[in-house]
Parts: structure tokens; sequence; C-alpha cells
């Protein structure tokens, strides 16, 4: 069997701890089911900025393209600024990729406490566009510092983009329970949603046993925390999708859990799996981190390199490691350390 090269970016604070945690827990389980993994490990950060002044080498983007896929910690440390670090290095590696999936999967475990009272059976996947819509750099400012001083920012959404984010969102639910519901605001924003409402529409046909909604992003937004049980996989534009997804976060109940893809699905470039934290300085190098959402992400990435069941054995891993106290990071009400939740993580997978 072909090895899978995986580069790993452990990044600032307590991105170390928890890749270091996510690869003790991929060796257990690619040593079960016979997957041969390779890594190599970048120190590119904020730590080699200030030292190198820059994220990454110039020749960074052309050194991960030989990779399979990217295990991302997290990056950020005070005083360099977080333009800085996102532009560097996160921003510039999902446009280079073209990952223009971003894949938030949401779950409410056992044994986490979601802040709302009823959140029964919360188990749901946010598909955001990734590379266009909102995000984009077309636009400017003129008159500055004058009265008439205005600022006007282009939304881009082409038939490609769309069609393909519609048909990623209905060929995942085909998977699942089967149910799409699309985020609009085709009521106010009388152009562009429209036209996503449109072609999102008719990659719907092509799914005739795929229930299919569409609300606005008003109304979807209360009810995620009115009856986030009732969904199954939510696609949206880049800003709709990046602040649904989030939301959703806050459901599940802890940042510390929530993982995120960063896929491109025709796999000619290698994909990127992370947690949705960032470098938490407050509890870096203390050894109390949750490292189930990087843990969370390496699964996402063994499902998209094609090993669906030794994905599967790992989400075991951490409803089990989530439904005992004594395996619960502080963040959950708890008292283990990182190296303790990892442990009892790998062990159920030996
Ligand atoms: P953060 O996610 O690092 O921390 C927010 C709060 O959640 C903190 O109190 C932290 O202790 C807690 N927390 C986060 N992850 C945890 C985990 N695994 N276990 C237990 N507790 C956890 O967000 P913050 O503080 O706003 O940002 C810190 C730095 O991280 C900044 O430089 C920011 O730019 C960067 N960042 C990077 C991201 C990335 O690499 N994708 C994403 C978000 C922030
Ligand atoms: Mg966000």
């Amino acid at each position: 069997m072909s090895a899978h090269r995986i580069a790993v970016i452990p990044g600032d604070g307590i991105g170390t701890e928890v890749t270091a945690s996510a690869r003790t827990v991929l060796d257990a389980v690619a040593a079960r089911h016979g997957i041969d993994l390779s890594y190599e490990e970048f120190d590119w950060s904020c730590r080699r900025f200030e030292r190198d002044g820059a994220m990454m080498p110039a020749d960074g983007l052309e050194t991960l393209s030989g990779f399979d896929a990217i295990l991302l910690g997290a990056v950020g440390w005070p005083g360099v600024p977080d333009h800085v670090s996102l532009w560097g290095l996160l921003i510039p590696i999902r446009r280079a990729f073209r990952q223009y999936v971003n894949l938030r999967p949401i779950r409410v475990f056992d044994g986490v406490a979601s802040p709302l009272r009823d959140a029964t059976d919360v188990d749901f996947v946010v598909v955001r566009e990734n590379v266009e819509g909102e995000y984009s750099e077309i636009g400017g400012r003129i008159n500055r510092g004058f009265p008439d001083e205005m600022a006007v920012q282009e939304s881009v959404f082409t038939r490609v983009g769309v069609t393909r984010i519609a048909d990623y969102a209905f060929d995942l639910a085909e998977t699942r329970r089967r149910y799409v519901t699309s985020a609009t605001k085709s009521n106010g924003i009388v152009h562009t949603l429209p036209f996503w409402d449109e072609v999102v529409a008719e990659r719907a046909a092509n799914h005739p046993g795929v229930r299919f909604d569409s609300e606005h992003i008003d109304a979807l937004a209360a009810k995620f925390v009115l009856q986030p049980g009732r969904f199954d996989v939510v696609v949206g534009s880049n800003l709709f999708g990046d602040i649904l997804s989030d939301l959703a976060a806050a459901v599940a109940g802890s940042i510390g859990i929530a993982p995120s893809a960063n896929l491109d699905p025709t796999k000619q470039n290698p994909s990127m799996f992370e947690p949705v934290h960032g470098s938490a300085p407050d509890i870096a190098g203390r050894g109390v981190a949750n490292p189930i959402g990087a843990v969370w992400s390496a699964a996402l990435m063994l499902e998209h390199l094609g090993h669906a069941s030794a994905a599967a054995d790992v989400m075991t891993a951490v409803e089990r490691t989530l439904a005992q106290p004594q395996t619960r990071t502080a963040d959950l009400g708890g008292h283990a350390s990182t190296a303790e939740v990892t442990d009892a993580l790998a062990a159920q997978l030996r």
C-alpha cells in the first residue's frame, strides 16, 4: 500500500500540544488498520516570524504541494498581529490549494454540556464556500479623511463556484440523513443571492432523494439555537458559512472539541485539517489543552484519504473518552491533562 505523506504544521501555543496528541492517536489507529502514514514537521509559526521575518519560507507552498494532506495546530501569538499570521500562512494555503470547501461538523456528545437546554441529537455539518463570495479583494476606498469618504467591496459569486459547493453538500447529504439546508438572503441582497438560490436549486434537482430547504440567514440563525437537532447538511456562502459555523460550534459546547477541514475535493492539491480553536496563549505550555478538536480533525483527514473505518474508530474513541468524567479536560469541567486524554484515546485504538 502506498504511504500517505502528511505535512504537520504545529504552529504556536497549544497548536504544538494538540498536534502531538493527534499524531499519537493517528499512529495508534494507523497501526490497527495497516495504514502507512509518514510525517514531516515544519516550524512555520509566529516564532519563526519573529526570528526570520516570515511565517513560512518563500517556497513554502511549493514544499507543501508535494504532500497528501496538511495537519495544522493553530497560529497566532501576542506581539505578532493576527492579520500577519493569518495572511502569512493560512489564507495562502487555502487559496493556493483551491480548498473551496470549509467543512465544520457539529455534534453534541454525551458528557459535553451544550449552553442550550434542548440540544439532544445534534449532529450536522456546515459546508462553507471557502474561496469566493463576500471575501473578495475587489473594491476600494476613496476620499479618505473627507466627509464624502466611501468604501466599496464587491461580492463575487460564480456559476462554477456555487455549483461545486452545492454539489459537495448534496453528495455529502447522500451519505448522511439526506437533508440539505441552504442559507440565503435573497429578499434583501437582490443579485448575488437569488443567483445562489437558482444554482443550488438546479443542483438539488440531481438529488431527488435529498430533502432540500432554503432559509434566510436571520431565521436560520434563530433555528440553530431553537432547533439544532433538525439539521443535517447546511450549505452557505463564505460569510454566512463563517458565522453559522461559529454559532454551531458554540451550540456544541466547547471550542476545544470543534474540528475543521479545508478541502480540495478534486484531490489535485493537498487539503488541510485543523481544529477550530486558536493558540490559546492563556493556557499554552501547561499541558491542559483539550486535544479533541485536533484529533477529530485528524479523523476528517483519514476519511479524506480514503480510510473511513479508521476515522469511525477514532470517533468511537472520542465518544467514549468524552463520556467518562475522568478523561475530560478543564474546558469541559474536568481535571484531565492533555496527556491523559491522549492516552485514553490511544488505549482504545490499540
Ligand atoms: P483561542 O481559540 O486560542 O482561545 C479562546 C479561549 O478558548 C481561550 O480561553 C482558550 O484557553 C480556550 N481554548 C481554546 N482552545 C482550547 C482547547 N483546545 N482546550 C481548552 N481550552 C481552549 O482564541 P483567541 O484567544 O481569540 O486567539 C489566540 C490566538 O490564536 C490569536 O493569535 C488568534 O489570532 C489565533 N487564532 C488562530 C486560529 C487558527 O490558527 N486557525 C483560529 C483562532 C484564533
Ligand atoms: Mg470564523
